[in-house]
């Protein structure tokens, strides 16, 4: 007898198989393919990516998987099939294109399905099961690792579009959270693999938002952190689309800023630092933050950066660090 767990696993691999084959040859897949083809998604890709379509309609899956001799309790423990209050089932995921979320060892766990037409939400999840947990599963990790280790980088994106279109792009390092926030649970996975991670997420608001607070979460656990924003405002995935997987190879992941220089940027906005009073604020502000850098080289940097810019001395700069770090110990 299989072990449950191999079973609910099987369900998934099968279920993938169905979807992408709907999507490369069939009729029925054709506007989701059309829809991929058009956002810039190549046959690689999508082969790669295992890309699929959900079809439309109440219950094909269903159909498909109790065919197949899986039982309804089983597939509404997994969140593949709803169970409605007169005792009859339907598929979760209906004419959506489908992205198989896999574990760390390549097998697929769950999925996420993108509507493509009108409606909402635009992705749907699998629910939480006991084979995938948000909190612990990093997207495109099991293809990601080997070139995480080598590169001892890992590129964190906020959404598994960027994650895909910048693999293409030539970042092989690349992983997504699945829509929840960074956990710790996520950054000791990578330190497992990685001494630095570089932060590539949406430019807007809460993006840059998203950043600081990844950031700190990720300096907190001891590991070195970049920001790699794309200028516009837009996400890693529009800027690729926009101008091109090189550039964005150049400009955006080869531009990267430390941590701390992103956040002096940052803090920068909206004051008029020829203010006596905004200047003094302003270089507080950055000294807290340097006294929580780990690496003394770093400190050294940045007080020589904040020296030079604002004509003040080394060693006054170094003497005030010195004192805040005292303070928060
Ligand atoms: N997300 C989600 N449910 C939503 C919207 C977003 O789970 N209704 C998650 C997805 O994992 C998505 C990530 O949050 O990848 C980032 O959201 P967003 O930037 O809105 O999506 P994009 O990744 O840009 O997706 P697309 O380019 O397809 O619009
Ligand atoms: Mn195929
Ligand atoms: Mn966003
Ligand atoms: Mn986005
Ligand atoms: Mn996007």
């Amino acid at each position: 007898q299989p072990k449950k767990q191999d079973v609910m696993i099987d369900v998934h691999e099968l279920l993938r198989k169905f979807y992408h084959h709907l999507l490369v040859n069939t009729k029925q897949g054709q506007e989701a393919l059309e829809y991929l083809y058009q956002r810039g998604f190549t046959d690689d890709t999508i082969e790669e990516f295992q890309i699929g379509y959900a079809p439309g309609g109440w219950d094909k899956s269903l159909k498909f998987l109790t065919g197949r001799g899986y039982e309804e309790p089983l597939l509404t423990q997994l969140g593949l099939i709803i169970r409605r209050e007169d005792g009859t089932y339907f598929d979760r995921f209906r004419d959506r294109i489908m992205f198989p979320i896999y574990n760390d060892k390549g097998n697929t766990v769950a999925f996420s399905g993108r509507m493509f037409k009108e409606g909402e939400p635009k992705y749907l999840n699998s629910p939480e099961t006991v084979l995938f947990q948000k909190s612990q599963l990093l997207y495109n990790f099991h293809r990601s690792r080997p070139s995480i280790r080598k590169k001892q980088t890992a590129v964190l994106f906020e959404g598994f579009a960027d994650c895909i279109s910048a693999y293409r792009a030539g970042v092989t390092n690349g992983v997504a959270t699945m829509g929840t926030a960074l956990t710790d649970n996520h950054i000791q996975l990578l330190k497992r693999n990685a001494e630095r991670i570089v932060l590539c997420f949406d430019s807007d608001d809460a993006g840059k938002e998203a950043v600081l607070k990844a950031g700190e979460m990720i300096q907190r656990a001891g590991l070195t952190v970049e920001v790699a924003l794309v200028p516009d405002g837009k996400d890693p995935d529009e800027y690729i689309r926009k101008h091109g997987p090189e550039k964005f190879m150049h400009e955006v992941i080869d531009g990267r800023q430390t941590f701390m220089a992103f956040k002096m940027e940052k803090f920068r906005i909206g004051k008029n630092l020829e203010i006596e009073g905004e200047r003094l604020a302003y270089i507080e502000k950055v000294l807290t933050e340097i006294s929580l850098l780990q690496s003394p080289i770093e400190k050294e940097m940045y007080l020589r950066r904040l020296a030079d810019e604002f004509a003040l001395s080394f060693d006054s700069l170094k003497q005030q660090e010195r004192q805040i770090s005292y303070q928060m110990k």
